[in-house]
């Protein structure tokens, strides 16, 4: 089983040290690591933020474990030099198109959320995102009418193969968890929204067992905030998919607590290719000071244990000695707690 180890800028190697002596305390035989520049560490090493290199480890390996990016130092530069290219150019040349973004409240935190901590304590939700099409991708452009006005435009599509991939992945994560499958569209008022449900209820034949049910988009935000407990796996486009997982995330409360996963066609010899990193940047503010709370990268690391390699029984070890040591008081600074990144690092492994 071969990770790459991406850790990048800012606060990545140091949460990226913590994961790494999660995954030595599981013990896995058959493990090999490759470690790789990326970000702002790759450009002040190599004047890229994502080398050829890099990017060849990537693709050779089962799963890729990222850090964060994001060098205030690298800001003056022309854009494609930019720290975050480097996630881009990642997610286009190994093709990953399915965005999954899990926001699930530990018990305890309830109070760090906005919402009422009754409401809170129910949020466990997957937002399974379309990465590569939609508005963002189409033709865009800004042009002046005829009668001298303005006028801006991006075009909006989804061809039926996107739809389905994305489908799959969707239901077979619902099967993984709850059952239930709530795909979410303005079918009432896009096209491109009738073709999604359309091939959704298509998919929807090879997954007798999940339950699947269909919301309009600005609905599922209104329930999003009033009972965020009736969901548990959410797909969606790639535009209502940027909101509301931004949306669900701050539901839940803390940025250091939360992991994503960006997966591709590919499967392996263990599970499906994917690229895992916290959704959190590289925190400039506070790297190099050893505040940076590692559970998200670690969680992150759970993501990839399931998904990539196959192994749900590592990943749920790995959730619930997080969720133990939140519930034993061990609360970072973004928690407004004190301990530092290696003591959480600590007190995770010890809970395994
Ligand atoms: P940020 O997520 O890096 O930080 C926002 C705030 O949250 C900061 O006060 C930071 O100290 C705190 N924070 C973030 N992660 C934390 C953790 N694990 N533990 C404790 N506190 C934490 O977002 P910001 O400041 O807007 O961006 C900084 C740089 O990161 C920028 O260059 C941005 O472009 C980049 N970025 C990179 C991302 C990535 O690598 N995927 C995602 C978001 C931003
Ligand atoms: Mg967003």
């Amino acid at each position: 089983m071969k990770i790459a180890l991406l850790a990048g800028d800012g606060i990545g190697p140091e949460i990226m040290a913590q994961a790494r002596r999660v995954l030595d305390a599981l013990e896995l035989s058959d493990l090999d690591l490759a470690e790789a520049d990326v970000g702002g560490a790759a450009y002040r090493k190599h004047g890229h933020p994502l080398p050829d290199e890099t990017l060849a480890i990537a693709r050779d390996a089962d799963a890729v474990l990222f850090g964060a990016v994001g060098d205030p130092g690298c800001d003056n530069l022309e854009r494609h030099l930019r720290p975050e290219q480097a996630i881009l150019g990642l997610r286009s040349n190994l093709g990953l198109f399915a965005n999954l973004r899990p926001a699930k409240m530990f018990p305890g935190l309830e109070d760090m959320s906005g919402l009422k901590p009754e409401i809170a304590r129910e949020i466990d939700v997957l937002i399974v995102r379309e990465l590569n099409g939609d508005v963002y991708f189409g033709e865009k452009a800004m042009r002046v009418l005829d009668d001298g006005r303005r006028q801006g435009y991006d075009f909006m599509s989804y061809a039926e193969d996107e739809v389905r991939r994305i489908a799959h992945v969707a239901f077979r994560a619902a099967q993984g968890r709850g059952g239930k499958l709530c795909s979410v569209d303005k079918a009432n008022v896009l096209e491109t929204s009738q073709l999604w449900r359309e091939v959704v209820i298509e998919t929807a034949a090879d997954y007798p067992d999940v339950e699947l049910s269909h919301m309009y988009v600005d609905n599922a935000a209104m329930q999003m905030v009033r009972n965020p407990g009736q969901f548990d796996v959410i797909v969606t486009g790639n535009l209502f998919g940027d909101i509301l997982s931004d949306q669900a995330s701050m539901c839940v409360g803390s940025i250091g607590l939360l992991a994503s996963a960006s997966l591709g066609e590919r499967q392996t010899q263990y599970g499906t290719f994917g690229m895992y990193e916290p959704i959190h940047g590289s925190a400039p503010d506070i790297a190099g000071q050893g505040k940076a709370n590692p559970m998200a990268m670690i969680l992150s690391l759970a993501m990839l244990l399931r998904h990539s390699l196959g192994l749900e029984d590592k990943a749920a070890q790995v959730e619930a000695a997080v969720a133990k040591a939140l519930e034993d008081g061990v609360l970072g600074g973004d928690l407004g707690g004190t301990a530092g990144t290696a003591e959480i690092g600590d007190a995770v492994v010890a809970r395994l």
